[in-house]
């Protein structure tokens, strides 16, 4: 007989075709976010579950799922979604997909930082208003990246690959925190390391990387968006939770800080959790917003879709896989 897999939701089908050839199927034929009933019912008796990152998967659904199951294999690299403890408890396998949505994800924070700083989106509705009446010398005036100090939060890879850009592609000196400091980081890109509050002192951009763990939960409040300097701007493409959105809410009306442009957020897909802060986010001109898309590349969705039927692939044959995080 061959072994069950389950996979929440459709993904690229590179992935998707790899795991048929071995194994019985099943993806969920709704496309969208499945209940938690509707995953526990589907999860019986699997083998496997290639989960997403809206997926909540806790010990129920675990439990739910059965003895055979091996291995949740996340197709994302945050792993926040999943209740990693209890699956260690029942040893089951977690994997993510690491390294393939790098450069993806780093080229979208770029794109968010520049967006802000030139404008672009005010710009684009301005023009769509009609309101655009011929070159005018004071129309939009933005700010340069060049020159500017970039301030990382989180160097893993991304923040690594973020960093990169910045100093090669754009002239950008880097300040970075973290909680490991990497000296051959700091020479070959010629960049500090600041204690978080020197950071948010000294930088012009600041732009988070990290993952979404208690102690990164609120990582930027009140008393952080205080110590930015007033003309700074703020991007987040990591998780949303780890900015305090109330606190940027209102740093953002009251221009404590210049703006701040994110891909994700404390309460997704809602923007904002407390219900007057939607409205609030809305007016905004200094704050610009996509749907959590950083790594939606066609080929990186694509490989993040290998990667994940790759660990699974490994679990089932009783291999280690790649990408195991627990
Ligand atoms: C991830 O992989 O964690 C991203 O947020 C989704 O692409």
């Amino acid at each position: 007989m061959k072994m069950k897999i389950f996979v929440t939701r459709k993904i690229p089908k590179a992935g998707i075709n790899l795991l048929k050839k071995k194994y019985n199927v099943k993806v969920s034929p709704h496309d969208r976010v499945l209940s938690k009933k509707k995953i526990m019912q589907n999860v019986k008796g699997v083998d496997a579950i290639l989960c997403l990152l809206t997926d909540t998967i806790d010990e129920d659904i675990m439990d739910a799922a059965g003895d055979k199951l091996k291995v949740i294999a996340n197709y994302a690299v945050g792993i926040n979604n999943i209740d990693v403890g209890a699956a260690k408890k029942r040893k089951i396998m977690v994997t993510n997909t690491p390294g393939v949505l790098t450069d993806t994800v780093a080229e979208h924070a770029f794109g968010l930082m520049i967006a802000l700083a030139q404008r672009i989106v005010e710009a684009d509705k301005y023009i769509r208003a009609g309101k655009f009446k011929g070159w005018e010398p004071m129309l939009f005036l933005g700010d340069d990246l060049m020159e500017k100090t970039l301030g990382i939060i989180g160097l893993g890879r991304i923040g690594f690959a973020v960093a990169q850009r910045a100093v090669n592609g754009m002239g950008m000196k880097v300040i970075y925190n973290d909680i490991n400091r990497n000296k051959n980081f700091e020479k070959r890109f010629q960049a500090k390391y600041a204690a978080k509050q020197q950071l948010l002192k000294k930088a012009d951009f600041v732009s988070l990387h990290v993952p979404l763990l208690p102690a990164t939960k609120h990582l930027i409040g009140v008393k952080e968006l205080k110590m930015m300097k007033k003309d700074a701007y703020l991007i987040n493409t990591s998780r949303g939770p780890v900015i305090d959105e109330k606190a940027l809410i209102t740093a953002l009306e009251k221009k404590i800080i210049k703006g701040a442009a994110l891909d994700v957020f404390e309460c997704e897909p809602k923007l904002g959790c407390a219900a007057d802060i939607a409205g609030r986010f809305r007016k905004l001109d200094n704050a610009i917003f996509t749907p959590h898309i950083a790594s939606a590349s066609i080929i990186t969705r694509s490989k993040m879709s290998e990667m994940a039927a790759k660990n699974i692939i490994a679990a089932l044959s009783g291999r280690k896989p790649p990408n195991i995080v627990n």
